[in-house]
């Protein structure tokens, strides 16, 4: 075990804290415990029987080896790293580069291990012209990492179409491969036809992987290394916390305890979760959780097939920012959600507050003081106000950011996000509804075989002149 690590910290929930209409109480602690046991041997023995093969990504070391080596293979001719894909195919990627890399990365050299990280989850015309004409002198040192488990996604793909025209007429035979590395289903779809037509370097996004569980995959793990991060580290503190959230003792185990808490506040009229990272580099791991909860649980029917239209809302905030913009809802507002705070105790970099200035000595309790202990000086006062009005809450300590305790944390809410899909009944692993909006907008785009689905979509949703104003 590292010396580095993340801890859940869970009092605040509790009814000693904020009562027993607001907290959880001894009883049904207790009830917790024994709703939730019995689902930790069941989620073990689904693994061990292959049915959530994102719990054994830490382990590939042979997909860890193969990146890297890709990586070095490609990084002298990589000045910048753009990488196409959306949802679980993106926001990983994101999450780990905040995380882990410094915030001035893309602008400061000095500061950089690797090619500058571009990543586009969004067909914005605007946006994608203005990088692209930005680009144009500069595809010669330039690799698109197109990510796509289906290789059918509308975005994705049209993305893809857009850089395939601009390199196939601005380089020879061979710029395809130079310039697309394709991350896909190792044997069929589109994408993976795609780049064997073309023969390009691909990667695999693992069979029985969903999107939003793959970043410890191929799919985030490549432009992780590229951009300088220590992807053997992420997966060790991954393997770390798996041991933790395998262990049978429901008092030991985080994931179970977090799902169980979460749960428990979802039916009792807390149907809202905030996650709020105290801590820049964590904002964007607020955003892959809020798209691996909201994905997994927002479920219409349940394993036995029937109707619950169930879900936990996960909403993103980000401290100290959003104290000037939500704490005033948080307090006052309805008492329907659950907190989640991210506190880091060590940060790798600090910053002394000067002395005040002689015309405002009410600034002195500031001076001499690190930045960092102002901040969590703020998250412990927010707390503490949430606390005064009765709203729970959780926090997630961390030591220090690495990518240790950041493996850690993303193992962590993955598994927390199965024990929660326990619990609630349903199935986390698929997104139907996802899916409907995508072949709607197949039919839209006039894709061959969806005329009547395209009518009727038509019938619902163009624009109605009476009701303009
Ligand atoms: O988590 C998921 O499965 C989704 O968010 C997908 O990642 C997203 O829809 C993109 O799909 P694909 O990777 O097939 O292009």
């Amino acid at each position: 075990m590292a010396d580095v690590q993340i801890n859940l910290y869970y009092k605040n929930v509790m009814s000693e804290v904020v009562g027993d209409e607001h907290g959880i109480t001894d009883s049904q602690r207790k009830d917790l415990n024994a709703k939730t046991s019995p689902l930790i041997s069941q989620l073990n023995k689904e693994r061990k029987a292959g049915k959530t093969p994102y719990r054994d990504l830490p382990y590939k070391t042979e997909t860890a080896k193969q990146v890297k080596e890709l990586a070095v293979e490609v990084k002298d001719n990589c000045e910048i790293l753009v990488v196409l894909g959306i949802g679980g195919s993106a926001l990983g990627n994101i999450a780990v580069q905040t995380a882990l890399n410094p915030y001035m990365y893309n602008l400061d050299e000095t500061q950089r291990k690797g090619p500058r990280l571009f990543v586009f989850d969004n067909v914005d015309p605007a946006q994608f012209t203005t990088f692209l004409d930005w680009i144009d002198d500069k595809l010669d040192k330039t690799i698109f990492n197109v990510i796509s488990k289906s290789g059918r996604t509308a975005e994705t793909a049209a993305q893809l179409m857009i850089i395939h025209k601009i390199i196939s007429e601005k380089f020879d035979s061979g710029g395809l491969r130079d310039h697309i590395i394709a991350t896909t289903n190792s044997k069929e779809g589109i994408l993976r036809e795609f780049a064997s037509e073309a023969n390009l370097r691909t990667l695999e996004v693992p069979n029985g992987v969903g999107g939003r569980f793959s970043v410890l995959s191929a799919v985030g793990l490549f432009s992780a290394a590229m951009c300088g991060i220590d992807i053997d580290s992420l997966l060790a503190g991954a393997r770390d916390m798996d041991e933790k959230v395998s262990c049978e003792d429901f008092q030991k185990n985080p994931a179970a305890i977090n799902a169980a808490i979460n749960y428990h506040f979802y039916n009792n009229g807390k149907r809202n979760s905030v996650i709020m990272p105290y801590s820049y580099a964590l904002k964007d791991m607020a955003d892959w959780y809020r798209q691996l909860w909201a994905e997994s649980l927002g479920k219409n029917v349940d394993l036995d097939g029937h109707e619950v239209c169930i879900g936990p809302t996960p909403i993103k905030a980000l401290g100290t920012t959003d104290q000037h913009s939500q704490v005033q809802l948080y307090r006052e507002g309805p008492n329907d959600k659950l907190f989640t705070f991210l506190q880091v105790n060590n940060f790798d970099q600090d910053l002394k507050i000067g002395p005040a200035p002689d015309c405002a000595p009410e600034l002195g309790f500031l001076a001499g003081n690190n930045l960092s202990v102002l901040l969590n000086k703020h998250k412990k006062a927010t707390e503490y106000a949430l606390l005064e009005s009765k709203r729970p809450c959780l926090t997630i300590l961390f030591d220090k950011v690495d990518a240790y305790t950041v493996g850690q944390f993303i193992y962590l809410y993955e598994v927390t996000t199965s024990f929660a899909g326990a619990l609630f009944n349903i199935n986390p692993y698929d997104q139907p509804a996802v899916e409907l909006g995508k072949e709607a907008t197949f039919a839209l785009m006039g894709k061959e075989g969806y005329e009547d689905f395209a009518q009727e979509i038509r019938s619902k949703t163009e624009i109605d002149e009476e009701y303009l104003v």
